[in-house]
Formats: structure tokens, sequence, C-alpha cells
């Protein structure tokens, strides 16, 4: 008997959310001494996002915070997860900081308490100060360093009213998209940096954690990752072999040393020959990556199914969605897995697959290897081809189901025994999607990006009656 036919309820204290970042939706990137991140040198090369669109405005979040402030509360979510700009707190990425910059954090974490919200900070969502990626980013060590000292700053000045730390968000987005696949700042391709930037991105998180913890009477800190289970097109060892490759390098890369202290075996041998690559551990290190964390944070928008490039025409005559010719990335073609699609999915504009029951299988999977910390779903949600009614309503009902059907998948993990604390919706506006630009809208709430103006959805309504009911309604 499915479970759905009955209404069902969260536990006690569930934590919901909403979440956002920085760059995404904050413009006013001249506004009181912010410096200049990768992602401002990034959006403004031609050719780099989509009809080279920027963050310098945005949602414009930066002069409408008193407003957004209101949405949030109007939501009714207990908790709101943002992320705090670097380069805003300390323009240069080191030395002098900027307090206006950290001022305006202030007020919002300020805004969110007065309406009872609990504030979430995330320190770093990938804009990193573009002075630092100028002396190597993060394929050099001293940014850890830096970041420790950054996160120091943040945690004494925010403190002690904020109790939950979120370190990074994705660090794989932040070394294999920004270093190997070029398509995210700072736009380099080549995977030795993309390892390198992998262990700083962690070793930096293990620092941020002592420094929250320093700084933070009773603070929690955890790291957010990007989790994706990842399938074999088929049963036969090729495909196997590059699901596992898959899963190495999006999920074991970052689970083992942050949860277990160590790389994969498999992943140190496959990266043995690159430069500089894992060269750049230093003893010692893992020990500070595997910090005890308070909670871990798993954002999920779909699974990911391939195949061995050579097994493409078998994975085609099976009835999968298979592109034309192997990718050139330097990403896959090193991993040497191709992307397919099973045509019994819908996908969302992004081109993800849509299939809730791979968050169960998850967040059971991860319960399972690495008796982790307690859980929260920090991202989930759906791009969607929104628009503006006539009558002024923008009605999203794939998002409702998209949003539904995710959230029941939580209470699934949570029936067999999962502690899974929270979820936060991605996200409370339409933002700056990053090297699509303006193309997805991710929001509950519409904006109208030349006035600003907002528009909740139905789904931000939706939402807000099931938080109210703190159920989900059959
Ligand atoms: C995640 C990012 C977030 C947003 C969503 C759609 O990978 O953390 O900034 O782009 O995807």
């Amino acid at each position: 008997m499915p479970a759905n036919r009955q209404s069902r309820s969260f536990p006690e204290g569930f934590l919901f959310g909403t979440k956002t970042s920085a760059y995404q939706i904050e413009g006013s990137v001249d506004a009181d001494g912010r410096g200049v991140s990768i992602w401002d040198t990034y959006s403004h090369t031609p050719g780099a996002t989509r009809h080279g669109d920027t963050g310098d405005v945005t949602s414009d979040h930066y002069r409408h915070l008193d407003e957004d402030l209101d949405l949030i509360a109007g939501l009714g979510a207990p908790a709101f997860c943002f992320s705090v700009a670097w380069p805003r707190v300390q323009p240069l990425g080191s030395g002098p900081v900027n307090q206006r910059g950290l001022d305006f954090y202030r007020r919002l974490v300020d805004g969110l308490l007065r309406r009872g919200v609990t504030p979430v900070p995330t320190l770093f969502h990938w804009d990193l100060p573009q002075p630092l990626q100028d002396v190597g980013g993060w394929p050099a060590r001293d940014t850890a360093g830096r970041f420790a000292d950054y996160a120091a700053i943040v945690a004494g000045a925010l403190g002690p009213e904020v109790k939950m730390w979120v370190t990074h968000n994705e660090p794989w987005c932040a070394a294999w998209l920004g270093y190997a696949l070029g398509v995210h700042a700072p736009g380099r391709r080549d995977v030795g940096l993309a390892v390198a930037a992998t262990h700083h991105l962690l070793l930096s998180h293990g620092l941020a954690v002592q420094a929250i913890r320093a700084a933070v009477p009773g603070g929690r800190a955890g790291i957010d990752l990007s989790l994706m289970p990842t399938r074999p097109a088929s049963a036969h060892e090729d495909d196997l072999a590059a699901a596992r490759r898959a899963d190495g390098n999006l999920n074991r890369l970052f689970l083992d040393p942050v949860l277990r202290g160590e790389y994969p075996a498999d992943m140190l041998a496959h990266y043995a020959a690159r430069q500089p690559g894992f060269g750049v551990v230093q003893d010692g290190d893992l020990r500070t990556i595997a910090e005890p964390l308070d909670f871990l944070g798993v954002n999920f928008y779909g699974p990911r199914t391939v195949c061995a490039p050579n097994r493409m025409a078998e994975a085609r005559a099976a009835g999968y969605w298979v592109p034309a010719a192997p990718p050139e990335d330097p990403l896959n073609a090193d991993l040497r897995d191709v992307e397919v699609h099973r045509p019994e999915f819908e996908r969302t504009p992004m081109d993800w697959e849509i299939e809730p029951a791979a968050l169960t299988e998850l967040l059971l999977r991860v319960r399972d290897d690495y008796a982790p910390p307690p859980l929260y779903v920090l991202e989930n949600g759906m791009a969607n081809d929104d628009y503006v009614a006539p009558d002024g309503e923008v009605r999203d009902p794939e998002r409702i189901a998209y949003l539904r059907d995710h959230l029941g998948a939580l209470l699934d993990a949570i029936s067999a025994g999962v502690d899974v604390r929270g979820y936060f919706a991605w996200s409370l506006l339409d933002n700056f999607e990053w090297a699509n630009g303006f193309s997805k809208r991710f929001g509950l709430v519409w904006v109208d990006y030349p006035s600003g103006a907002r528009i909740p959805k139905s789904s931000f309504a939706w939402y807000r009656d099931t938080i109210r009911a703190h159920a989900l309604a059959p």
C-alpha cells in the first residue's frame, strides 16, 4: 500500500528552509567596498555565460533586503540558508576586513532573528576573491589558510547568535566545474588542478570547522556536498567500471576524506599521474579534513546514468538517449564515462532526470556506508519554464509536484531509520544560474529582473502550507 494515500508528518523539530547564494542573488557588486570575485571576472568574459549574463544586478537582493526578509517570514520556514560573499568581507581575500561588508550580513542575520528565522550561513558558495585566484586559487595551498582566517572573521562577527554553519557549498562544483570542465569560474580545464583544488577546498573546510568551533560557543558546523546516485547503463563490466569511476569522482572523492579521513584508493590510483594532483597532500591534512562534523548537508537534484565510451551503441539499442559522440571535455574524457538518459524519466529544463526515489536511495547509502552525523537536505528543487500569466499569477504545478515527491522520498528515508533533520528548497528567489545566466528559474518567488519586482509563485503557497501543517498532504 503506497504510503502517499495518507498525510505524512515530519518529525518534531524537522527544520524547513530555503536557500540562496550571494553571487546569485545580491547584485550591487561595487557597493560598500566589495572586492572582485572570480565570478565577476568569469561572467564578464565573452562567451562564458548564456547571453553574457552576469551577477551585476541579478535579483538585486542587496537593495531589497527588507522586502526579502518579509518574504522569508511570510513563507513561515523556520530557517534560511544564505552565503556570505568573501569579497565583501575581505576585498583582497586576505588582510583588511571591510566592515561595511560584514554589516550587510549583520543586518541580514538580525532581520532573520527578529522574524524568528534561524540563519544558516554558508561561508563559501564559489565567489573566491579574484586576488586569491591571481596567486593560484584553490589549487594553491595558501588559499586554504586564507579561508580559515576569513572563516574566523565571519564566525567572530556573526556568532554567538548564529549556531549552524556550513563551510562549503558543493566543493565538487568549485573544483571540477571550475578547474577541469571550465564551465564555471575560473574557467580552467586541467584535471591535475582540479584534484589539487579538491584537496585544498577540503583542507580549508576542516580548518574552518576548527575556526567556527573556536569562535562560536555551541556552534554546529557541517559541509554541504552535491551527491548523485550513479548508475551503469548495463551490467556489462565496462559500464560498471564507468559508473564506479563517476561515483568515485562525484561522491566518494568527498565523502571518504570528510567522513573517513582517507581518499578512495581507486581515485588515488586514477589520478596518480596528474600534476600537481594528490601531490599536494601533506601529513596531517586528512586528520584536519575529517574533523568530526555536527551535520552533513546533502544537495540532491537527480541521479546520473553512464555507459562506457565503447558501449554507446549498446546503450542506444537498449533505449537510452545517448549523445552522438563521447564527451571531449577534460573531466569526462578522463573518467571515460558518457552520460545517458532513460527516456521513461522526465527531465527538467536543466536536462536533469526527475527520480525522487533516488533521493531515498542516496540517503540510505550515505547512512549505510558512512555512519554520518545527522543529515540535512540543504538543496533540492527544479528549474521550470515559469511565466507570469495575464492575471499576474505564476503557476508552477511542476515544481509543486517535484517538491512534494522529493519530500515524500525524504520521509521514506526517515521511515527507514535515516536521521534526516531538515530540508531546504532551492531557491527562495529566481536568480543568476551560473553559466546558464537568467535562462533557468529555480525560485519559489518570481523575480522580474528589469524592475526587481517579486511575485510568489504557487509553489511558494504550497510550501508555506506544507511547513505550517508539518506534514505532506495526501
Ligand atoms: C547547485 C548550486 C546552486 C544552484 C543549484 C541549481 O549545484 O549549489 O548554486 O546553482 O545547483
